[in-house]
C-alpha cells in the first residue's frame, strides 16, 4: 500500500511529464484590457481648497434655485466644517481644478449615530461623470468607519437632480418639512421693537464720547 506521500510524488512527476499542446497566444493591446481609470482623484480638502470649494459651492447653491434652503452657503460653512469636521470634507480633483466637494458631518444621539452630507456640488463642466457617486461613497466609508448606522440629506423639494442621485444611492423615506417665516417689521408688536432696537442702537452710536479728564 503506497503512503500519502510516495502519491504526492508519483503525481508530481507525472504533471512534469505531461506534454502541454502549444498555444499561439494573441497579443492584446493593452488598452483593450486596462480598466477605465476614471479622470479625477478624491482627496481630503485642504487649506488651498477652502476658496475654490466657496466659490464652486456659489455657483450651485443660488437663492433663487433653492429659495427654501434653510441653510445658506456662505464662507462659514466651508470654514467651519473644515475646522470643525476636517475628516468629512473632500474634494474631487479633475484637470488640477476643484470639480466637486462634499461636506458633511457626524451627529450623536444618546440612542443612534448618524451621519449627515451637508453640502454636495459638482462644477457644471465635470456633472454626470460619476463625480459625485465617488465622493459619497468615499465619505460614506469614513462615516461608517465611525460608527454611523444610517445617513441623513436634505434637499429642496424642486432639486430633481439631488433627489435622482441620492434615489439611486439608496436614500428614500423621505419626509416633508414645513418652514414658516415671520417679517419681523411688519408684525404689530414685534415690529415696534425692533423699530426701538434700531433707534437705541443709532442712539449709541451717535452718542458723544465722555472727556477723560
Ligand atoms: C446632484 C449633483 C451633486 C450630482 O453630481 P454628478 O457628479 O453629476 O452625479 P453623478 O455623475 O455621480 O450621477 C450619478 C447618477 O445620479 C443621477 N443624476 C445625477 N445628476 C442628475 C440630473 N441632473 N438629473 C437626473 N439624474 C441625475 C443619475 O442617475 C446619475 O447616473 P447617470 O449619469 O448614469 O444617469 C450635481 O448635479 C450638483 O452639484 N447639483 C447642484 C448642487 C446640489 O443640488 N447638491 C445636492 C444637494 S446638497
Amino acid at each position: 500500500m503506497q503512503t500519502p506521500m510516495t502519491d504526492a510524488k508519483t503525481d508530481a512527476k507525472t504533471d512534469a511529464n505531461i506534454q502541454l499542446p502549444a498555444i499561439k497566444l494573441e497579443a492584446v493591446p493593452s488598452e483593450e484590457i486596462a480598466l477605465p481609470q476614471p479622470d479625477f482623484e478624491i482627496r481630503e480638502m485642504g487649506i488651498d481648497d477652502l476658496s475654490p470649494v466657496y466659490h464652486l459651492g456659489e455657483r450651485l447653491f443660488t437663492s433663487e434655485q433653492y429659495p427654501s434652503l434653510y441653510r445658506t452657503w456662505e464662507e462659514w460653512e466651508v470654514i467651519g466644517l473644515y475646522n470643525t469636521d476636517p475628516e468629512y470634507c473632500l474634494v474631487a480633483e479633475a484637470d488640477k481644478q476643484v470639480a466637486g466637494f462634499v461636506l458633511g458631518t457626524m451627529i450623536d444621539k444618546p440612542t443612534w449615530t448618524y451621519g449627515y452630507i451637508i453640502w454636495l456640488g459638482v462644477s457644471p463642466d465635470f456633472q454626470r461623470r460619476g463625480i459625485a457617486d465617488k465622493l459619497v461613497d468615499k465619505i460614506v466609508e469614513r462615516m461608517i468607519e465611525e460608527g454611523a448606522s444610517s445617513l441623513m440629506m436634505d434637499t429642496d423639494p424642486s432639486n430633481e437632480a439631488a433627489i435622482k442621485f441620492f434615489t439611486r444611492k439608496g436614500f428614500g423615506n423621505p419626509r416633508q418639512h414645513v418652514f414658516l417665516s415671520l417679517d419681523l417689521d411688519r408684525h404689530e408688536y414685534y415690529g415696534r421693537l425692533v423699530e426701538y432696537e434700531r433707534g437705541r442702537s443709532e442712539r449709541h452710536q451717535y452718542r458723544r464720547p465722555k472727556r477723560q479728564r
